[in-house]
Order: C-alpha cells, then sequence, then structure tokens
C-alpha cells in the first residue's frame, strides 16, 4: 500500500493528480443520481469500443479497391477473432446513433440547453454531425456491393448541392470516377479526420459540462448525492447492458459482407443504413429538379433549427415549441423508415393486384436483386476459402470465372430466347427465373446425364417440349419428321410385345450410359466407374448390337458417327455432351460434325468476323459450358441437391 501510497504522493505533487481524481469523481449530482442521466457515459464508452476496436480492424484493412474487401474477408472469416471485432464495431456504430438520438431527446425534454449550456449544446449536435460522417464513410470501406452502390448514391447526391455541388463530389469521389481514390478519401477521414475532430469536440463537450455541472432534472426529487459511486454505478450497468446487446447482436447475426463490389453490375437493391433511410424515403417525394429540396434545403433548415434551439427555448412556449419539432421530427423520420420499409417489403406483404401492380414489382425487383446478391455473396465467400483461394487480381476475378456465377447470366442473354432451362421434376430450381414456358428449343437441364439422354430415347418425351416437340419443331409433326424422331417412335411402336419392348428399353437404358459416360460429367464420375460394365455393353449396341433386337436392323451409328467416322449427316456422338464436344458445337452446331443442314436455327457463336451474329469469346462459352454440364467448384459433397443439375 505504502508504495502506491509514494508514487500516488509523487504525482500528486507534480501533476496535481488527486485533485483532478477528486473533481472527476465526486461531482456533484443534485437530487440525486438517476437513469436518464446515464447516455452521455454511454456514448463516451461506445467511442471508446469504436476507437479500440477501430484500431485492431485498421491493423488487418487495406484501402485499395483491389484489396480492401478482400482484407474485410480475411478479418471476417479468417482472422482469429476477426469476425467478433468486426461484429462489434459495425453494431455500436448503429447503437451510437441510437444513444445520440436518445441523449438529444433527454436534453431538449429536459430543457438542459438553456442557458448558460447553449454553446455545449451547440457543440453536441456537431459531434452528432461528425458520427453521421464516420457512418457514412465507414459503410463504403468493406468495398462490397452494398456499401458501393449505397454510397455512390450518396455522393452523386453531393453533385446536386447547391452552388458548391459539382466540386463538393469531387472532392469527396477523388475525381471525376468514384473508385479507388473515393475508398482511401473515405478511409483517410474515418480513420483520420473524422475521429479526430470527434476527441477534440468530446474533450470540449465534458470540459463544458464540468464547467456548467450537470442540468438536474429536480433539484428536489432527492438528497444531493456525489458522481462517485452511485451516478458511476448507474452509468456502469448501462454500458454494460449496451456492450451486452451489441455482443448479442454480433454472434446472432454478425456484420455482413456482400459480394465485392463491381462497377459493371449494378446493385438496384443498395441501400443506405437503417437509420439514413428515412432520408432516402424522404427525396422520394422530391423528383427530379425538386432533388435539392429534399436532399439540402429542407434538411439544411431543419439541421439549421436544431443550432438555434436554446435560443428559441428561452421562454416555456418557446421550449414547448422545441418539444414539439422534435417529435414531429422523430415522429417523422420514423413514419418515413417504417414506410420505407414497407415500400422494399410490399410484395412479400401483400397479394399483387391490379391496382399494386407498379408497387408490387418494384418492391419485388428489389426483394429478388436483394436475393439474388446474398447469393452471390455466399457464393464468393465460398469461393474465397475454397483451395484456390483469392487471386491476387482480387475477388473480383473469382466472380467473374466461376460458372456458377456466370453461367446463368450468359445463358439468359445468349440462349433462354429459345432454349428451356427447366427441371421436369423439381420446380423448386434455383434458377427458376430461366424458365422458358413458351421454349423454341430443347430443354437443356441436364444435358448429358443419363437421365437427359434417356428422355431422348423415349417415344414420348422426345416429342415433348424438352427435346424436339417445342414450338415450331421441323423435326415433329405430319410426315416431316427428321429421323431421329421416326426411329425412336418405331424401335418402341405400340406393336411390341411386352418382352421386345423391355428388352429395348433395358437396350436403350444401357446406351443413354455409354453416351453419357462420353460427356464426363464430374457430377456423374462415381457412376461412370461403378457401371463400366454397363456402359460397355452400351456402346457394343449403339455401334451396331442394337440393331439385332429391332426390326429395322438399324443402329444409331447407322446414322451417327460413333469410333468409326461414317459419311452421314447426323452429330458425332463421339465425346458427346463432352466439354471439348460443347464448345465446339457452340462455336458452330451447322458444321458437318453436328447438325450440317438439319440445324434449326441453333446460332453458331464462335468469335467470327460477321457482326451482325451472335458471338461470344472463348471465356463466355466455357463458361456457359462448365454451367450447362455443373462442372463448378463445390466445397464439398453434401451442396444443395435443388442447386445441381445432374443427378
Ligand atoms: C435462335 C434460337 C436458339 C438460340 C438463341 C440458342 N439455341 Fe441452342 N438450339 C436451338 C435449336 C432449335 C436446337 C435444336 C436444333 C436442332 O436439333 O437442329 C438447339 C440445340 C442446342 C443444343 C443441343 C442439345 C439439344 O438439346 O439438342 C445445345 C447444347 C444448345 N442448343 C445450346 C445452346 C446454348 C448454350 C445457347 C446459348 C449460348 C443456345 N443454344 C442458343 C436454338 C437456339
Ligand atoms: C435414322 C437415323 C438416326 C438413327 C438411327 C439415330 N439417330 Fe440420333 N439423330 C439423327 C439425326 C438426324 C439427329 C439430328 C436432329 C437434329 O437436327 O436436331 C439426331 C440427333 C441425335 C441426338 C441429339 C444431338 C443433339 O445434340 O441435338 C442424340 C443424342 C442422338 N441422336 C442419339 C442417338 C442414339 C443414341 C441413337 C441410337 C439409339 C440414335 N441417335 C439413332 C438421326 C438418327
Amino acid at each position: 500500500m505504502s508504495a502506491i501510497r509514494t508514487i500516488v504522493d509523487w504525482l500528486d505533487d507534480r501533476a496535481g493528480v488527486r485533485e483532478l481524481v477528486n473533481e472527476a469523481l465526486y461531482e456533484s449530482v443534485p437530487g440525486g443520481s438517476r437513469w436518464r442521466y446515464v447516455w452521455g457515459s454511454a456514448l463516451v464508452m461506445a467511442f471508446v469500443t469504436q476507437a479500440l476496436t477501430g484500431i485492431f480492424l485498421w491493423m488487418a484493412y487495406s484501402p485499395s479497391t483491389q484489396t480492401a474487401w478482400e482484407s474485410v474477408y480475411y478479418i471476417e472469416h479468417e482472422m482469429a477473432g476477426g469476425w467478433l471485432l468486426r461484429g462489434i464495431h459495425h453494431y455500436m456504430a448503429q447503437m451510437m446513433i441510437v444513444l445520440l438520438a436518445i441523449h438529444f431527446i433527454q436534453v431538449v425534454w429536459d430543457g438542459a440547453y438553456r442557458a448558460p449550456r447553449e454553446l455545449n449544446f451547440v457543440i453536441g449536435l456537431v459531434l452528432m454531425l461528425v458520427v453521421l460522417g464516420l457512418s457514412f464513410t465507414g459503410y463504403l470501406l468493406p468495398w462490397d456491393q452494398k456499401g458501393y452502390w449505397a454510397t455512390n448514391v450518396g455522393t452523386e447526391l453531393a453533385s446536386q448541392a447547391p452552388i458548391a455541388g459539382v466540386a463538393l463530389k469531387k472532392l469527396a469521389v477523388g475525381g471525376s470516377d468514384y473508385g479507388h481514390h473515393t475508398l482511401t478519401r473515405f478511409f483517410a477521414l474515418h480513420a483520420g479526420v473524422l475521429p479526430a475532430l470527434l476527441v477534440g469536440f468530446l474533450v470540449l463537450h465534458i470540459m463544458l459540462f464540468r464547467r456548467h455541472g450537470l442540468h438536474a432534472k429536480d433539484r428536489n426529487r432527492a438528497p444531493d448525492t456525489t458522481f462517485w459511486p452511485d451516478q458511476v454505478l448507474k452509468d456502469s450497468v448501462a454500458s454494460l447492458g449496451i456492450l451486452a446487446a451489441v455482443l448479442a447482436l454480433t454472434v446472432w447475426k454478425g456484420a455482413e459482407l456482400m459480394a465485392p463490389a463491381d462497377a459493371a453490375n449494378p446493385y438496384d437493391a443498395a441501400r443506405p443504413e437503417w437509420y439514413f433511410l428515412f432520408l432516402f424515403q424522404f427525396l422520394k417525394w422530391f423528383p427530379g429538379e425538386l432533388e435539392i429540396w429534399g436532399a439540402f434545403i429542407i434538411p439544411g433548415i431543419v439541421v439549421a433549427v436544431l443550432f438555434v434551439m436554446p435560443w428559441i427555448g428561452r421562454s416555456k412556449a418557446g421550449h414547448l415549441l422545441n418539444v414539439a419539432l422534435m417529435g414531429v421530427l422523430f415522429g417523422g423520420a420514423a413514419f418515413l423508415t417504417a414506410q420505407a420499409l414497407y415500400d422494399d417489403n410490399f410484395a412479400a406483404w401483400n397479394e399483387k393486384t391490379e391496382d399494386n401492380a407498379a408497387r408490387y414489382e418494384a418492391s419485388q425487383g428489389f426483394l429478388d436483386a436483394k436475393q439474388e446478391a446474398e447469393h452471390e455473396a455466399r457464393r464468393v465467400i465460398e469461393l474465397a476459402r475454397s483451395p484456390a483461394k483469392i487471386p491476387p487480381t482480387g475477388a473480383l476475378t473469382l466472380v467473374y470465372n466461376d460458372p456458377y456465377l456466370q453461367g446463368p447470366k450468359l445463358y439468359k442473354q445468349n440462349c433462354a430466347g429459345c432454349h428451356n432451362y427447366a427441371d421436369p421434376e423439381n420446380s423448386d430450381l434455383r434458377w427458376a427465373y430461366l424458365v422458358n414456358k413458351n421454349p423454341s428449343a430443347p430443354n437443356l437441364f441436364g444435358v448429358g446425364t443419363r437421365k437427359w439422354i434417356s428422355g431422348l430415347l423415349d417415344p414420348k418425351q422426345i416429342v415433348s417440349a424438352h427435346y424436339f416437340g417445342y414450338a415450331g419443331s421441323p423435326f415433329v409433326g405430319d410426315g416431316d419428321q427428321t429421323d431421329m424422331v421416326d426411329f425412336i417412335q418405331e424401335s418402341l411402336s405400340e406393336d411390341l410385345d411386352n418382352e421386345q419392348r423391355q428388352a429395348i428399353q433395358t437396350a436403350f437404358k444401357k446406351i443413354a450410359a455409354a453416351l453419357s459416360a462420353e460427356a464426363r460429367l464430374p457430377s456423374q464420375a462415381e457412376a461412370d466407374a461403378r457401371d463400366a460394365e454397363m456402359i460397355t455393353e452400351g456402346r457394343a449396341l449403339l455401334t451396331g448390337g442394337l440393331a439385332d433386337l429391332l426390326e429395322s436392323g438399324t443402329s444409331c451409328t447407322d446414322c451417327h458417327t460413333f469410333g468409326e467416322m461414317q459419311d452421314i449427316g447426323s452429330p458425332v456422338l463421339d465425346d458427346y455432351m463432352s466439354r471439348r464436344w460443347l464448345l465446339d458445337f457452340l462455336s458452330n452446331a451447322s458444321d458437318e460434325r453436328f447438325y450440317g443442314e438439319l440445324n434449326d436455327r441453333m446460332p453458331a457463336f464462335a468469335p467470327h468476323d460477321d457482326l451482325r451474329l451472335n458471338q461470344l469469346d472463348h471465356k463466355s462459352l466455357e463458361l456457359i459450358v462448365d454451367w450447362l454440364r455443373s462442372d463448378w467448384y463445390r466445397p464439398s459433397q453434401d451442396t444443395d441437391a435443388s442447386e445441381t443439375a445432374n443427378p
């Protein structure tokens, strides 16, 4: 004990610590300690939490367009305790906004802004603006789709500002383009300028608070007490409660990380953080030219009124007016927030009718885009975790090289106009939006699988819309049938007796297995290896054996090439639906090896000189082919079956 006392004495002699500590702890609390005074301390606690977690996040964060998302991914998914750190920082930031609102309400309600505390009220408002600035700049830093596009809206708005708008935007964005320099600037603001301002104003705020003493709501409520221990206890309990809430949110939900920002892929469902949502909704009232009213003039007036509140509140009537204004403000913000949420979720909560069609569709668009973005985010993280990891060019490369993400997009643009992509047995497919109700080409879901080929060799299915019975097909109809349809229907005609039918069906089953093995689908590798015998039999049937079973005495190789080159114009079945076969086929389906002259509209997609025609670069072709073949990275065997085309 005496050693400590010696040190304290020494410090006291030189720095007067005793007096400082006494002043800090034994500050008088007139009317006794109260729960309503805890908000200021809670805010200080929140800020200290943000500073501490922020510094540790800083140690792992790397602000550039090619590393920002990647480093946040690292923090969230690989760094020990990183998710906790980021989660606390994420939720405490939102908690700070809530605490600020409560603190503000309490101060105005209690009239704590009256002389001589006006200046401190003004400093408090400045602190509030600084915190909002911290939130706004922080939202961009993960450089994900959500932050990127939401902040883009914000900076775009800045350019509408009267007089200095364009300059302001240029300053914030760091040039004419929104991108890397925006990120570095926002980071400097978020981790440097704004925290420094916050600390400066916070010190002033607390100094002035100490100077005037606590504004007691009701001096005679209870005997006066001192800050320590009564109020400190209440403050600590409140702070711990808040910390516990933040921890609970972190454990329960965690901070979200969407897919990496992509300037070429606008995210329509981007929304600001929930506490800015009311502004977002408010702006909808001011379309086009009027926007500056919603974005600057009215908010500017509101903020100006806030700053003069202490002077308005000098009289009793003025104070009541302030309280009323505050009520309108918070009530209005709550209403607008609720409205924004309702608009966005309208389609989820209402039936579509004729009257609400436009509203319904806007909401549906939002919900779809959101779902798609969340799906994409999960996938990128899955890829980043794969053994291949994030390449040096950044995580966006993962997005662009992934058949699972790009295949459906390319398909939608280039193929969905004619083809269908639907699982006949499971309408719950992830790519339900690719279903074509009126296809004019075969169904491509599961091409090359045993099941798909078996369907083609089935007399009923081959003339269905899933195969050659699509709308406008030249292959089905009176007399004008192609040889393939004829062949299948005759082979399994009604006249057969049961035994014959069964023998032929078994043969077709083996043929389907053999033909499907040509595709070498990764998802069927196991089955192909297991059924090697059946496949050998199938090959024998295909190349002539079938003829013995059929009345027509034909076999597949009477028309098709398989193994030995035939000079007949039907698709070559060697390597049928393999990666190579499909790439060549898509390049030019009218080639001799494929449909030749029989081709019904299937375009040639290979890059060629004729600019008028459809064409795709090699990379896009590969992405579509890999997607059609369900050949994409999977973290483990047990993936969701509904997302896998090949059973
Ligand atoms: C203009 C309509 C049209 C477009 C666009 C189109 N196809 Fe086709 N495709 C067809 C038709 C019709 C057939 C069947 C033609 C035939 O048998 O002669 C076909 C056949 C195919 C086949 C052969 C398998 C089967 O079901 O018989 C594949 C694979 C295929 N298309 C893939 C694609 C892909 C991938 C795209 C987009 C990159 C695409 N197609 C774009 C019309 C189209
Ligand atoms: C009488 C001739 C003939 C016989 C026999 C025949 N096919 Fe075909 N087959 C065709 C023709 C012609 C096409 C092309 C139709 C078109 O243009 O879409 C075709 C198309 C196909 C296709 C679809 C190719 C594609 O990508 O669109 C497959 C698969 C196929 N045949 C497999 C077989 C198998 C397996 C057998 C034996 C069980 C067989 N064929 C017997 C003539 C025949």
